[in-house]
Formats: structure tokens, C-alpha cells, sequence
């Protein structure tokens, strides 16, 4: 048994069958080849872009020489009008900038000061799914996405999700994302730049909405930084921070940008990785049942307790590695290069992926497998310094990969401690790449007191 992989495509098919696969669903566009090769070519009339699978040329394009590999501005296309310059798009100097004044609040240190807000967040998840406890199926990813945006506000700005603007963000976001299905996620390869990407009227209309909300909060709270009255949270963190260079702090219109981001980018991936892994653990019983009793070591909101929830962040992380919630990343080639002996030329697209290089046949013991014990073998170990991305690698690695990898173990203890989990006979999900990667038609299981 080997959990849910979405069909292969033929090794041949031609390009506008290509794109037509490709703007459906991202990960089936894609031939079984792909987990087998090094590297993989795209000629299109229009570019070129490569995919790079081979572990040294990521870290040459990640770790070594980022600076020569800028982010792609057509990823940027559908999102621009929810995120404006934020950390997530920039390049060169400005993303330099912003990821001075960012990375302090994001330090191990001050993770601690963020936990109690974490921990406040699972133990609401856990009380509002006592309504769904009955025995009867539940799609699980709209509470995990809760949950996630949840952690986000309590942290960022001391606020729990049943904030009025809270949950209007919440709301107003989930109706951005269903007015642009995909989110251009053409953007991100093989249609040319011309190619048609207006945005609705109603995609607009709604980012304005949200930018609206979210600078009422962070105008709020640069007034009670001023007066003194700001609580010591994540925003409160950022927006103090100078720029170790310049000694400037960011402006409130830049940390709008900012915040836009770190809800996106915060919640919607922790979303997709709890809800995958809640049907792992449905799929793996034993697993279960083991998270769960090493889960009674949670006995309060003690930072130095997550620690022992070593087979919580043993699952969580091989969730990650089978469902990476960024499938791809695309770089773009800054000045010509030679990949494995190959011309690239200037301004072609590097396409990384998780999604392949986490199941790469060639590298992986069991690529396919569920197997939270590889963490510990020789494989698993070379594997995860070098074929293991999930918060991607280098300077440009997610500012959240820390903070992650304790809401995510946490939650999923807090979670299993509470209930079980069981699969709906007929629902087995088909992953998908939305935004993050998803499940096509929801991930439905079962919910019982434990
Ligand atoms: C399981 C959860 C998460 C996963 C798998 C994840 C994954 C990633 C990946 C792969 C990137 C790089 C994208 C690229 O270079 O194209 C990224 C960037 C980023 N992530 Fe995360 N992330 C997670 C959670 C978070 C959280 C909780 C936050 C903040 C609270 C966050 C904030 C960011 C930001 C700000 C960036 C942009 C960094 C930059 O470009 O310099 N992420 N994330």
C-alpha cells in the first residue's frame, strides 16, 4: 500500500495538450520519467526551462549562487495585487532589506515568546472539533486551515481568529483564492508572457478588501507601539526591528506588504500539511495510536515540551516529504549557464521540486512509502541534507521553516490526543497543486473521541 499519488501523464503529448494539462493540475501535467531524471528540458516556442532534480544543482541555484537566480516575476503575476512587494517576491537589494528587519523575530529565541500564542491556537482547534466528533465523515482541510490562520493572528498580532477583522481576512481570502482557482499557477511555467492572465474583477476587488483589513490592524498597531501600549507579539517584533544597515524600521504601507504574506504564506501551507498528514495517520493506525500516546507529554503550554514529540516531528516531516505544500519553485537563469553539460541560456526557468525530488527514485529508500523511521537510517539521513526541501534551502529558505516545524507537531499532538481519525470507505484523496498542494475534492475522514 503506498498513500495517494496523482497519475503520470504519457511520456509524449503535444504542447497545447501540455498546457491545457498543466493549468488543471500541475503534478498529473507532469511523465512518470520526471522521478527518475536528473534534470528535464521544456522547449516551447516561446522559452525554455529546466527542471533541476539533480541535489548539486539545487544547491547551486538555492545555496551557492542565489544571487544569480532571482524569483521568477511571472509567479508574482497572479499574486501581486494581494501582496504587493512583500518579502515573498522581491529581489536583489529591497528582498536583502526585508529580510534583515523579518529574520530577528523569526530566531529560535524568540520562538519560545511565540509558543504560548501557538499552543492557545491548537487547544482551540481541539474544542472546535468536538462538534465534528460524531462518527460521521468531515472534510478536515477547512479545520486545518482555521486552525493554521489562527496561529497566525494569535502570534502576529495577539488577535484569536474570531477577531472581527480576523475573520473577515478569512473569509474574504478563502473567496480570493476561489475567484482565481489556480492562482495563476500558469504563472508559474510553460505558458509564454503574452499569454492572457487578467485578473477578474472580483480577484481585484477582493485584495483590495483584504489590504483594507489588514492595514486598519497594522495602522492600529503602530499607533500603540507609539503610545506604548503594544503587546510583545510577531508584529509588534517586526515593526521595532531596524535594518541592522540603514537603522531604518519598515514603514507601515511596507508592513502591510509584509503581513499579507505572512498570512498566505503561513497559514495555507501548514493547512496542507496537517490535513495530509491527519489522513496519514488515518492510513498508518499504529502511527497514530503511537503520536498519540507520546502526546500525553503535553501537559501544558511549556515550550520544553516539544521537544519530546519526537514521532510527531518524525510524521510531520515525512508528511512534508510526500506532500510538500510548495510543489515547485521557479528561479530564473540571471546569465548563461552549463547544467550537466547543457546550455542554459540567459532567462531560462529553473523549476525545483519538491514534489519530485522528495520521491526521486534514485535517491530515495521507498520514495513512495510511508516510512517516518527514515529519518533515522543512513538514506534518509543524506537524503534530508540533500533532497529534502519543503521550506526550500539557502538564504531565500521560508522564514517560517522553525516556527512550522513546532505548529505543525503540536497541533497534530494536541489533535490526536483528543480524537481519532478514521478513512471514509470511497474518498481516498487525489493530491492536487493548488496554491499549496490539496487534495482534488477535500480530505474527508472520521472524528471520534479518543
Ligand atoms: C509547513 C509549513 C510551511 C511550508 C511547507 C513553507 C514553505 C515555504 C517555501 C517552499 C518557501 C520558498 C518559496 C520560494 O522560494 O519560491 C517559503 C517562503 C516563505 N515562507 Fe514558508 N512555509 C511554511 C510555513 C510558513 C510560515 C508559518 C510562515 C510565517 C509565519 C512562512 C513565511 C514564509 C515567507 C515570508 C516566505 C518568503 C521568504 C523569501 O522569499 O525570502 N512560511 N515557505
Amino acid at each position: 500500500m503506498i498513500p495517494p499519488k496523482p497519475p503520470a501523464r504519457p511520456d509524449k503529448v503535444s504542447l497545447w495538450r501540455y498546457v491545457r494539462l498543466f493549468r488543471s493540475d500541475i503534478l498529473s501535467a507532469q511523465p512518470a520519467k520526471l522521478y527518475r531524471a536528473w534534470m528535464a528540458e521544456f522547449r516551447t516556442p516561446f522559452f525554455r526551462s529546466f527542471m533541476a532534480n539533480d541535489p548539486t544543482l539545487v544547491q547551486t541555484v538555492l545555496k551557492d549562487r542565489p544571487d544569480d537566480f532571482p524569483k521568477s516575476d511571472r509567479i508574482g503575476a497572479g499574486l501581486r495585487p494581494l501582496l504587493g512587494d512583500s518579502v515573498f517576491l522581491t529581489n536583489g537589494a529591497v528582498w536583502k532589506r526585508q529580510r534583515r528587519i523579518i529574520d530577528p523575530a523569526f530566531e529560535g529565541g524568540r520562538l519560545r515568546d511565540t509558543y504560548g500564542a501557538m499552543y492557545a491556537a491548537a487547544q482551540a482547534a481541539v474544542d472546535r472539533l468536538g462538534a465534528q466528533a460524531d462518527g460521521t465523515p468531515h472534510e478536515v482541510e477547512a479545520e486545518t486551515s482555521h486552525a493554521a490562520a489562527d496561529v497566525i493572528f494569535r502570534t502576529l498580532f495577539s488577535i484569536p481568529i474570531e477577531h472581527e477583522i480576523a475573520a473577515d481576512v478569512f473569509t474574504k481570502f478563502r473567496d480570493y483564492q476561489r475567484s482565481q482557482p489556480i492562482l495563476n499557477l500558469a504563472a508559474f511555467i510553460p505558458v509564454p508572457r503574452w499569454f492572457p492572465r487578467f485578473f477578474k474583477g472580483q480577484t481585484k476587488r477582493t485584495a483590495r478588501d483584504i489590504r483594507a483589513l489588514i492595514t486598519q490592524l497594522t495602522t492600529q498597531r503602530m499607533d500603540a507601539i507609539k503610545a506604548g501600549t503594544a503587546p510583545d507579539d510577531l508584529a509588534t517584533k517586526i515593526m521595532t526591528t531596524p535594518d541592522p544597515q540603514t537603522g531604518e524600521t519598515f514603514t507601515t504601507e511596507e508592513m502591510v506588504d509584509q503581513v499579507a504574506i505572512f498570512f498566505l504564506a503561513g497559514h495555507e501551507t501548514s493547512a496542507s500539511a496537517l490535513a495530509w498528514t491527519l489522513y496519514l495517520m488515518a492510513l498508518y493506525p499504529d502511527w497514530q495510536d503511537s503520536v498519540a500516546k507520546e502526546a500525553q507529554a503535553l501537559t501544558g503550554p511549556d515550550f520544553k515540551l516539544v521537544g519530546k514529540l519526537r514521532l510527531s516531528k518524525d510524521v510531520f516531516r515525512e508528511a512534508l516529504r510526500l506532500y510538500p505544500p510548495v510543489p515547485m519553485m521557479v528561479r530564473e537563469a540571471g546569465c548563461p549557464e552549463r547544467f550537466r553539460d547543457r546550455g542554459v541560456p540567459k532567462g531560462s526557468q529553473i523549476v525545483l521540486s519538491p514534489w519530485h525530488l522528495h520521491r526521486h527514485e534514485r535517491l530515495w529508500d521507498n520514495p513512495d512509502g510511508f516510512d517516518p523511521t527514515r529519518w533515522a537510517t543512513e538514506n534518509g539521513k543524506k537524503c534530508q541534507r540533500e533532497a529534502y526541501i519543503p521550506f526550500s534551502a539557502g538564504p531565500r529558505v521560508c522564514t517560517g521553516a522553525g516556527f512550522a516545524m513546532v505548529e505543525g507537531p503540536l497541533i497534530l499532538s494536541m489533535l490526536l490526543r483528543a480524537y481519532r481519525f478514521e478513512l471514509v470507505e470511497g474518498r481516498e484523496p487525489v493530491p492536487v497543486a493548488h496554491l499549496t498542494v490539496r487534495a482534488k475534492d477535500g480530505i474527508w475522514l472520521r472524528i471520534t473521541p479518543r
